[in-house]
């Protein structure tokens, strides 16, 4: 093994895995296994579903809009400039842990950015969101498009990643993540975001040889991608399927769960991966034979009688993101509603049911790690 910084990672590659040991060992307790604060810490304990002295909470788009700090760099640097710089997405990740306090960091990435490899001409607009200017449409796009086998021309996500794990404390995981081939889908074909997914599913109706290829096409480039963030330092990925709840049930498990399943099954083993979506409460129990070690769930499910259908497995979720706009005091009571409604099962990872609202108040996101943090007296 080469050399080890002051937290024992490794400073050319970290793959720090539940699985894989702890790089500098003092003691070796009963147990026999060392200890390492980053296998032990709160969000990986909960999601191997182990118990822990708290709830650990992070949550998703902690560093953005919301924040003064971050507008400041954005009005230096374009989106997409500020993902391809390694030391401002570095800069940006460790920053919001630390005015939070939360548990877990994720790097600051997008989801959009493995469509550039793959051929598509990405813009984010001011104003408007992401729009790609050669959507896919027919097979013979299908066709054009290329599988990102050589990782390297995303290599400005691993190099955030590995600065990223070597600027966090010992033992705040970082998550890496992507979308999920159907919400990628979602954006390459219909060229944005949508409402309808007219394109997208008329692909897939229409077309289903075309559209299993592309899901195909975009499976495997997400498990190189992936697993080369868990090479980089990541300690956990996230697939996001923002967009997969306008699906039937029926469509979910024809066009979706075999690749979804596909990308899970290689992730380098013993690296939890979270599987979450938006609108799926009838696709829960399909997303839990998709698989995953977590799932999230967003708030229009109750986490209690979500969690009940799902069985063994641990959850993230659920909070409403427009519930950081009440007063301290109700963000207070709605954390804790939640907690009671984990009622101190194992594997409760604390989240909003969808990332932060560019227009929420900082103090308020702080107030609900707060509250998380405090927990839930038991009487
Ligand atoms: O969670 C985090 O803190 C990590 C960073 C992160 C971003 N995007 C940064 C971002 C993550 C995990 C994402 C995921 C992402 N990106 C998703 C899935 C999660 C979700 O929100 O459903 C999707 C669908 C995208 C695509 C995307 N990127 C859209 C639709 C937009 C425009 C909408 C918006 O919020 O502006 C983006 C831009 C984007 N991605 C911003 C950030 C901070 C805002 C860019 C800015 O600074 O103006």
């Amino acid at each position: 093994m080469g050399t080890t910084d002051e937290y024992g990672m490794p400073l050319d590659t970290a793959p720090e895995t539940p699985n894989a040991g702890p790089r500098t060992v003092s003691a070796v307790p009963s147990s026999g296994k060392p200890p390492s604060p980053l296998r032990d810490s709160l969000f990986l304990k909960a999601c191997r579903r182990e118990p822990v002295s708290r709830t650990p909470i992070w949550l998703m788009r902690q560093a953005g809009r919301y924040m003064k700090e971050y507008r400041s760099i954005r009005e230096k640097h374009g989106f997409l400039d500020l993902c391809k710089d390694s030391d401002l997405a570095c800069e940006v990740t460790v920053y919001a842990v630390q005015r939070l306090g939360v548990d877990a960091a994720i790097i600051f990435s997008d989801i959009l950015l493995i469509l550039e490899p793959m051929g598509l001409h990405l813009e984010y607009a001011k104003g408007d969101g992401p729009v790609i200017h050669n959507p896919v449409r027919s097979v013979d796009d299908v066709n054009r498009l290329r599988v990102v086998q050589d990782s390297a021309t995303l290599q400005f996500v691993f190099d955030a990643i590995k600065k990223t794990r070597h600027s966090l404390a010992p033992d705040i995981p970082l998550i890496g993540f992507s979308g999920a081939p159907f919400t990628l889908a979602s954006y390459l074909v219909e060229g944005h975001g949508s409402r309808n997914y007219i394109y997208t599913k008329s692909l897939m109706y229409n077309n289903p040889e075309a559209w299993h290829a592309l899901m195909t096409k975009l499976v495997d480039s997400l498990v190189i991608y992936l697993n080369e963030q868990v090479a980089a330092g990541a300690q956990a990925v996230q697939l996001f399927d923002s967009w997969v709840g306008c699906l039937s049930p029926h469509d979910y498990r024809e066009f979706v769960l075999p690749h979804t399943r596909q990308i899970i099954q290689r992730i380098a083993s013993g690296t939890p991966v979270i599987h979450f979506g938006t609108g799926t409460n009838t696709l829960l129990e399909l997303m839990k034979e998709a698989g995953g070690d977590v799932i999230g769930l967003d708030w229009r499910v109750e986490l209690d009688s979500a969690w009940k259908r799902l069985g063994d497995v641990a959850i993230m979720g659920n909070m409403d993101p427009v519930a950081l706009f009440g007063s301290p005091e109700t963000i207070r009571r709605e954390a804790h509603r939640i907690l009671d409604q984990a009622g101190g099962r194992v594997g409760h990872i604390f989240n909003l049911g969808h990332g932060i609202l560019p227009e929420t108040p900082v103090g308020h996101v702080k107030a609900l790690v707060d509250a998380v943090h405090e927990g839930k007296s038991r009487q």
